[in-house]
């Protein structure tokens, strides 16, 4: 497990990406070198996934509205002048699975730019912009025992004071690189930031979340940290289909290491057990009873092995 890991340079590439309502082969997609730099200041993604269902006969688009909805929200809250609403992207991103005859569990990443050359340090509101879509193969960890040694950084993270973590900024990660290189260099797969009142908020690209005396407690979503759709899915599974009470508050450092499981819950890191912590074992040091129950219902949703009685998959049949 890698602490940045979603491809790698052999990830094979689509055959198009969607750019402003054309599907553009994926080695003509330029821009030019003046167009990179400052164009990050202002520039919002979301990461989504499909997942090949079990039956073979589709793929299975997780929670495409929501996130949709928060790539619309993020571009509104920094003034990005997105012309693009939900259900244009939602007709987009399934037109692009149908170009690239996407079958095989796949990683979507929406994101929307400054358009052409931008000199301006602070990229001024309404400057043109430019949205893509592209996608590229993952491989799933769900169903699989695994866990990964974490440590707290010694960064604090961005606050909405400063730079709203709710926000799915590019520009945001800066601060989260800084947590993710410190601890690669530390020899560590993971970390969790705290925010400046040395409260738990999240790590670099996924949310938080502990087992303590039989409930499932996470940061609330005014604790800084991103608005995470599979945080938002896994305390309704917790609650309704593993009947545990979900409990969202503050979390101290020092509650981390007498929690009986802590794990990353996220789109790309999926549910990911945290074995031991700063050097202490988390529990027994092996992924708990619950993080194993989560993976088991998530899977069985984005497998659509089970009735989607939430309305959370959007299907895309193959061929
Ligand atoms: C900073 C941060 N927090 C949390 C998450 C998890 O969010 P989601 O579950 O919506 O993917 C992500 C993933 O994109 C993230 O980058």
């Amino acid at each position: 497990m890698q602490i940045n890991a979603l491809s790698t340079a052999d990830t094979p590439n689509p055959a198009f990406l969607w750019r402003e309502g054309a599907f553009v082969p994926w080695s003509e997609a330029m821009v030019h070198v003046n167009a990179v730099g400052h164009a990050s200041v202002a520039a919002v993604f979301e990461g989504i996934k499909a997942y090949r269902a079990d039956a073979g006969d589709a793929l299975l688009v997780f929670r495409l509205y929501e996130h949709l909805q928060r790539f619309v929200d993020s571009a509104r809250l920094s003034r990005v002048a997105m012309p693009h609403d939900v259900e244009g992207l939602v007709e987009a991103t399934l037109d692009l699975l149908r170009s690239n005859r996407t079958a095989m569990d796949t990683y979507i990443r929406p994101w929307c730019f400054a358009k052409g050359i931008v000199r301006q340090l602070l990229v001024p509101e309404g400057v043109a912009t430019e949205t893509l879509i592209d996608s590229w193969p993952f491989d799933s960890s769900l169903g699989s025992e695994r866990g990964v040694k974490a440590c707290v950084s010694s960064w604090r993270r961005i606050d909405d004071q400063s730079m709203p973590p709710r926000v799915k900024a590019f520009s945001n990660y800066h601060n989260a690189r800084f947590a993710a290189l410190e601890a690669t260099r530390a020899g560590f797969g993971a970390t969790i930031l705290l925010d400046r009142n040395g409260k738990v908020t999240e790590g670099p690209a996924s949310c938080v979340a502990m087992v303590r005396d039989g409930a499932l407690v996470t940061p609330p979503v005014y604790g800084g940290i991103l608005e995470s759709i599979t945080r938002d899915t896994l305390l309704v599974l917790a609650r309704e289909e593993l009947g545990l009470p979900v409990v969202e508050r503050p979390i101290d450092r020092s509650e981390l290491h007498v929690a009986s499981e802590l794990f990353f819950m996220g789109t790309a890191w999926e549910i990911l057990p945290v074995l031991a912590l700063d050097g202490l074992a988390v529990g027994n040091g092996a992924m708990g009873q619950v993080a194993k129950a989560l993976d088991r219902a998530y899977a069985d949703l984005v497998r659509g092995r089970v009735d989607d009685r939430r309305g959370w998959i959007t299907r895309h049949p193959i061929g």
